[in-house]
């Protein structure tokens, strides 16, 4: 496993979008990063309308890998445009090497219709990276920790006290499964990250990844999640959402062929 610093990580860039040398693999879709997120993630785990809905004053989102921030900005953009005014969003991420703040801003500068939501993330990512425990952005409803370090290791430092994290906020609601593909980066995709993933769950947590690999379906499903198939965003076949039910022993729900 190689070392976590708190160098940024250096990537190169290719038709103008980020590229991870240290893996060979794409930061986002280059078909389109923003719509990736939103089929992926938000409509994967039903955020609209679980948000429209919402009968409480907390909200907690963990993701696996934070990279350019697109996840959470489009998360955030989304909280405010449907949940309740006075709930405030937890978004919880992990990142092992993060972008230098100049490779972050170039890499969120194409999406202009995010840039009301990119701004005051690149204004405050040097202290956020540095460790600033409680960073509230967008008006104070949205409230970002960025943990830096490996994901299943800086999920495992995480307390859990009468159902609550770090005595904070309440156990996750929904989960971001990104981390480039598992075939690039095994090291990440490991049991561990299940085990922590169940730990951390509130009954009927849900995830959602733009991954199907085997080892994925099967360390979730190890891990107490019911799994569910989809077709992929853009050029992959497959994705994978689905909830946290604590049973260990269901099987893979396909939508391919309905
Ligand atoms: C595909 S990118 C994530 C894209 C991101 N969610 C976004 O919105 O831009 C994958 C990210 O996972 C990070 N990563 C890779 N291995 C990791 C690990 N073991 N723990 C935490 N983050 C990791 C990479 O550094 C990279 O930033």
């Amino acid at each position: 496993m190689q070392k976590t610093t708190n160098r940024p990580v250096i990537i190169e860039w290719r038709d103008g979008q980020p590229y991870s040398s240290l893996f060979q693999d794409v930061y986002f879709s280059s078909d389109n990063g923003a719509l990736e997120t939103e089929y992926v993630f938000l409509q994967g785990n039903n955020l609209a309308k679980r948000w429209f809905e919402l009968h409480s004053n907390h909200f907690v989102i963990a993701e696996t890998g934070f990279g350019s921030g697109l996840n959470f900005i489009c998360a955030a953009k989304l909280w405010l445009a449907t949940a309740p005014k006075e709930a405030t969003l937890h978004f919880i991420s992990t990142e092992r090497y993060p972008l230098s703040l100049q490779d972050i801003t170039a890499a969120l500068q194409p999406w202009s219709e995010l840039h009301e939501f990119s701004a005051p993330l690149i204004a405050s990512y040097e202290s956020i990276c540095n460790g600033e425990p409680v960073n509230m952005l967008y008006g104070n409803r949205v409230q970002l920790s960025l943990l830096i370090g490996d994901a299943a290791e800086s999920l495992q430092a995480l307390v859990v006290t009468d159902d609550r994290i770090n005595l904070v906020y309440p156990k996750i609601d929904a989960w971001f499964l990104d981390g480039f593909s598992p075939a690039k980066n095994p090291d990440m995709w490991q049991p561990a990250l299940f085990e922590q993933m169940a730990r951390l769950s509130k009954q009927e947590s849900t995830f959602a990844t733009f991954t199907c690999a085997g080892v994925v379906r099967k360390g979730l499903l190890a891990a107490g999640f019911e799994v569910t198939k989809q077709a992929g965003f853009g050029k992959k076949r497959e994705m994978l959402f689905g909830r946290f039910t604590g049973h260990t022993n269901a099987t893979v729900v396909s939508m391919m062929d309905l």
